[in-house]
């Protein structure tokens, strides 16, 4: 049985992502509620995306803060008030500090645009491209203190053609994106995704089978 999750979507883009979790909400494929979307950019099509949604959206620009930790615990005080439980990082392009992991604790998801540990950091496609791999794809992952590191959660592989320029793998990889972020957030709602830290390893993530209805 799935509960309806509280989630705060991080951004700082267009929103496709953003987007296939609205759709998904609405299509009654995603047991969740969005409760806000913080965009560190005041432009983002992102942000227009949550209002047309009637979703509240909020600017907080990074510039307008002393230190990446003002910024991140007043992100914090903003999830916080809405009672968001699981925070997702949908093509929000900064790095998270204590301020912000800290306050939640395994409970922030990211996506990103290649198969992890590949080709971590920006422009994921453009490094799949530039390295000629013949496979790549997007991560849904934990998020922690380096660049893309933390436990993977879930990933798509998708096909690298010959005719392919970024722009066409980038359409690719997000189609895959957003068939996966959705199905991870419906996971987190019905209460399946567990991790098992490990001695001198990485933690692992496990994701138990549902339970069936009744
Ligand atoms: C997505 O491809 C996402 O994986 C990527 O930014 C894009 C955002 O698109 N994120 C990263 O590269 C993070 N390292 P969207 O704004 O249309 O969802």
């Amino acid at each position: 049985m799935a509960g309806v999750i509280v989630l705060g979507v991080l951004v700082s883009g267009s929103g496709t992502n953003l987007q296939a979790i609205l759709d998904a909400i609405r299509g009654q494929r995603l047991d969740a509620r969005v409760a806000v979307v913080v965009s560190n950019v005041a432009g983002a099509r992102a942000l227009e995306r949550a209002r047309d949604a009637g979703v509240e959206a909020v600017v907080l620009d990074h510039n307008d803060f002393a230190s990446r930790t003002d910024f991140d615990a007043a992100v914090v005080a903003i999830l916080r008030a809405r009672g968001v439980e699981l925070v997702v990082l949908a093509g929000f392009m900064r790095l998270l500090t204590p301020a912000l992991l800290d306050a939640f604790p395994m409970r922030i998801v990211n996506v990103h645009p290649a198969l992890l540990p590949a080709f971590p950091g920006v422009a994921g496609q453009r490094q799949a491209l530039a390295y000629g791999v013949r496979v790549t794809g997007c991560t849904v992952h934990f998020v922690d203190g380096g660049t893309d590191t933390g436990p993977i959660i879930a990933q798509a592989s998708v096909p690298v053609l010959d005719t392919d320029d970024e722009a066409a793998l980038t359409t690719r990889i997000l189609a895959k994106e957003h068939e996966l972020l959705p199905q991870v957030l419906q996971w987190f709602a019905e209460g399946r995704v567990a991790v098992q830290p490990r001695e001198g390893a990485r933690a692992r993530v496990h994701v138990r089978p549902p339970v069936p209805e009744a």
